[in-house]
């Protein structure tokens, strides 16, 4: 039987990944459907993308509840499955010896805005969630209850520069900034890290003297249209496993 994957997607922006996703599942190069859009920024024009395929959607508002939280922690209540000694001791966002009421605080918003998000998602049920220029990191609080199975990662990322080099919020910008003479993009599955989960597939572009930092962002996002949609089809196809040798978690490709 043909596979038929449903697909989540998270978005914080513009959705031209989301758009390619969409495309490349009618056009059957996905054998899947994204079955809901989520955003974290009531602004995010990619809303517009879902509104224009019938795909259901939904925003939680990160900034208004870390305001609120900000304003005072006891109007904004922690899940009831919140443990902050297990996440933190899962969590390798922070170097060490960072701030631990620092760490407290972004764990507890982050849970918060997280669990607002499960529910959210809760009415579409998905095989696979994409993060498509979502711009907010994900805690162990949300990894855990997306990733029930170890040998399965459900959560794949679409990052903008060739990993390990410049993970963070400005792939492109790095790139640039950095005067690398070759671009490129990645798309991993999500781990408890910033940008550090195994790699799935990347692409690369050169960059030639003349290039500006939006012809970077314009010749990297073309490569980005063609690897999401082949990545998210190999996972449809049940093509990737993750290969846990003890030392490093590798994803293996049949062929
Ligand atoms: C893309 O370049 C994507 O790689 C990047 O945001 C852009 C979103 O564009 N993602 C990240 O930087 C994640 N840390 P889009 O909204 O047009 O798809």
């Amino acid at each position: 039987m043909k596979p038929n994957l449903r697909i989540g997607a998270l978005i914080s922006g513009g959705g031209t990944n989301l758009q390619a996703v969409i495309d490349a599942c009618e056009n059957q190069s996905i054998s899947g459907q994204v079955v809901f859009v989520g955003t974290d920024n009531p602004e995010a024009k990619g809303l517009e993308r879902a509104r224009r395929h019938n795909i259901p959607s939904f925003v939680v508002d990160y900034g208004s509840l870390l305001a609120s939280y900000r304003h005072d922690p006891a109007d904004s209540p922690l899940p009831d499955d919140f443990d902050l000694a297990d996440i933190q001791k899962k969590c390798s966002l922070f170097p060490p010896g960072a701030e631990t009421d620092r760490i407290r605080k972004f764990l507890e918003t982050r849970a918060i805005a997280e669990a607002a998000l499960i529910t959210a998602m809760k009415p579409y049920p998905y095989d696979l969630l994409i993060l498509a220029g979502f711009m907010r990191t994900l805690s162990p609080y949300f990894i855990d209850r997306v990733n029930t199975d170890r040998t399965r990662p459900r959560i794949m990322n679409i990052h903008p520069a060739i990993l390990p080099a410049f993970p963070g919020v400005d792939g492109y910008g790095d790139t640039f900034t950095y005067g690398c003479k070759v671009g490129g993009c990645t798309v991993h599955f999500i781990d408890y890290g910033e940008d550090t989960g195994p790699i799935i597939g990347q692409r690369a572009f050169p960059i030639q003297p003349g290039d500006t930092l939006d012809t970077i962002k314009k010749n990297g996002l073309t490569e980005e249209w063609i690897l999401y949609p082949h990545c998210i089809e190999l996972y449809a196809q049940g093509k990737l496993q993750v290969v846990d040798n003890g030392q490093r978690r590798i994803v293996a490709i049949a062929p």
